[in-house]
This record gives structure tokens, sequence and C-alpha cells, in this order.
């Protein structure tokens, strides 16, 4: 049932291709349309939506906030992401135009689903991204699309985590392309691209022997940071979640930009912090930024890791390792930069000799608030 792997988080690690690929399959009619039969909510509803608010917890919110940089990008319409268990407690402000997107793999996720049912009270329409058939949160939902990521059972989530952001890119360009305006143009670009990502994924799983082998070095660690930028700020805060959840390691991400503002306190000679850098292409120059970043912490004796696209050489100068990511959309990017981190913690929990599947103090899917 592990497929030949030691763990079900490794196997499910494996599994991501298919996660994304059977996630993306029938959204599209043959010219490329994008179909989202699943939608019970009417198309002059969602063409109304004048604001997104995303609930969802932990790993899934993480999802949430990659969907925002998208969805806003494609649609210019505002996404906020509220961790679920305090939405319900913001006096939230909502109208009949406002979109609640919950993002959940397990579907029963109790704060989650309290905060999909508050939506509705005060008039929301409510949109499910889950995992799991029949669970509650779709069935408290108006409309639903699944991720079909097939069944997740190690604690740690990682295969649902890329069919979340892959769902979430399908919402955004379905609204993209519903309400018309210049990026609808793009919806079927996007999702060309979209479908090269799950090739790209496999390739970078066959180059992962150096992760493996760093992870191996670093058992003793006491403390990994992690910066990112834009859409690679929240692989940071997965990339520290999943440090924490698996290995026990005290880890925090950052957004690189902050890093004058506080953090950089933290450098000193030895401190491990992994950098998410943007794609040479990304917009407003966000790749010189974070490149200045790496100089500004090694200069302090950080020990950088540094995950940077294939073909980027700016960041050599700076790096105690690099480790390489095939070329996609900026945007699309986490798809592909949050891999190594994932395989970084799998193999740290391995190295300590823990229990990878079942990390202590968790549950797999929360059910009380
Ligand atoms: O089932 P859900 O997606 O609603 O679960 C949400 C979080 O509890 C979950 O993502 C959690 O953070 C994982 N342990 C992360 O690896």
């Amino acid at each position: 049932e592990k497929g030949g792997y030691a763990t079900f988080m490794e196997k499910e690690i494996h599994d991501q291709p298919h996660a994304v690929a059977d996630t993306l399959l029938g959204r599209t009619d043959e010219s490329g349309r994008l179909v989202l039969d699943e939608m019970n909510i009417s198309e002059e509803q969602l063409k109304a939506v004048d604001r997104i608010i995303v609930v969802a917890c932990g790993t899934a919110a993480y999802a949430g906030m990659v969907a925002k940089y998208a969805i806003e990008h494609w649609t210019r319409i505002p996404v906020e992401v509220a961790l679920a268990h305090e939405f319900r407690y913001c006096d939230p402000i909502v109208s009949e135009r406002t979109l609640v997107v919950s993002i959940s793999q397990s579907g029963e996720t109790m704060d989650t689903l309290m905060a999909v049912k508050h939506a509705r009270d005060i008039g929301a329409m409510t949109i499910s991204i889950c995992n799991t058939h029949g669970s509650t949160i779709p069935r408290e939902s108006d409309a639903v699309l699944y991720t079909h990521a097939g069944p997740e059972i190690a604690v740690a989530s990682t295969k649902a985590f890329l069919a979340q952001i892959t769902c979430c890119y399908v919402l955004g360009l379905y609204l993209a392309q519903l309400r018309g305006g210049s990026y609808a143009d793009d919806a079927q670009s996007v999702m060309k691209e979209l479908g090269q990502v799950p090739e790209k994924i496999e390739t970078l799983l066959g180059q992962m022997d150096r992760v493996k082998e760093i992870a191996g070095f670093m058992a003793d660690s006491r403390s990994v940071l992690f910066l990112g930028r834009h859409v690679g700020y929240p692989v940071a805060l997965e990339g520290a979640l999943k440090l924490k959840e698996l290995a026990y390691i005290h880890a925090e991400g950052f957004a690189a930009g902050e890093l004058k503002h506080g953090p950089i306190a933290l450098i000193e000679p030895g401190q491990p912090v992994f950098v998410v850098v943007p794609s040479p292409t990304s917009e407003h120059g966000l790749h010189g930024k974070v490149v200045s970043n790496i100089q500004e912490i090694r200069a302090r004796g950080a020990r950088t890791l540094v995950i940077a696209e294939e073909g980027d050489e700016a960041v050599e100068p700076f790096a105690d390792e690099v480790i390489r990511v095939p070329a996609t959309a900026p945007l699309l990017a986490p798809l592909l930069t949050v891999v190594p981190l994932q395989v970084f913690a799998l193999w740290l929990s391995t190295a300590k000799g823990l229990d990878v599947d079942q990390p202590r103090n968790l549950a797999k899917s929360v059910t009380v608030e």
C-alpha cells in the first residue's frame, strides 16, 4: 500500500505529478476553455463576485495564500485569506457578492467547517475545495471543486497541498474567463503551462539525492529559517511547517522583504537559511531583491540553501547549496519550489529516527475546535 516506499509520506511526495495532473483532468473542453461542471453557483452570481475570502487552516491556508496572488492577478477581484478559526470571531464583513472559498483536504476540519457555516449564515456564497468525496464541508457548501490527489494518509500534507494550489489556479482562471477582460485571453495559455507542470515535478523528484544528503547532515540543527517572496512566501511558511511537524525543529518562514525589519538579527554564523528565489522572469525585479537578501545573510555567516530556477546563475556566488527546479511561469512556481522542502523535512525526520507518518501530538484531521 506504500507502493514500495518506506513511508506514506515518501509515497505521497512521489504521487504529486499525478495529484496535479488528475486535478487538471476534465476541466477544459477541446478548445481549451475551462469548464467546471460541479459548480452549482450560477454564472451570473460568479460574474457578480466582488470579493473573495479564503478560509482554511495549516497547509491549506498556505495554498490559500498562493491563491491570493494568482486570483487577484488574473481576475482583479480582491482576495483575503483568513485562518478559519479566526474568521468567525473577527465579525467578518460579507455581502451576497462575497465568495468564501474553503480549502480542506479532509473536509472534516471543525474550524473550517464552522467558518463555512458562519459565512453562509451571514449571506456569502461558499465554494469548497476538498479532497474527500462525501465529507462534511462540501455538503455544507453551495459548490465544490474536488482536488483529485487520492487518499492522503501521512499526517503531514504534501500531495493535497499541490492539488489545492492547482484547484485554486483553475478557479481563478475560470473566474477570469467568465468575467472577460485582459486576463481571460491568457487563461488557456496558463492552463497549457500548468499542464506541463506534472512532468516537471517528475523530473525534479529524480534530482533530490543531494537534498536527502543535506538533510542527513542536519539532524542536529536547532533552528532553520525559510525566506521567500511573492508566491515564494507561502512556500517558505510551508517549508517551516513541514520541518516543525516532522522533525520537531524550530523553524520559521519569513517574507524576504521583512528581513531588514527584524529577523535579520537572528542570523549568526552557521544559521541554516533556505531561500526560495523567484524566477528571473518575475515582475518588479523581485529576483534581484531576493539575491541581495541572500548576499546580506551570507555576509553575516548564514549557511544559504538556495532554491532557484534552472539556469539562474546569479545565485551561485552567494549560495552554499543550490537546489535547482525546472522553470515555469512565476505564479505557478510553488508547485515546484515546495517539493525540495517537503523532501528535506522527510529525510531530516528519518535521520532523527522519528515517525514520519505519525508525528507526535498531531492528528490527520482536526475535528475539534
Ligand atoms: O484537512 P485539512 O486540509 O482541513 O487540514 C488542515 C490542516 O490541519 C492541515 O493542513 C495541517 O496543517 C497538516 N498537518 C499540515 O501538514
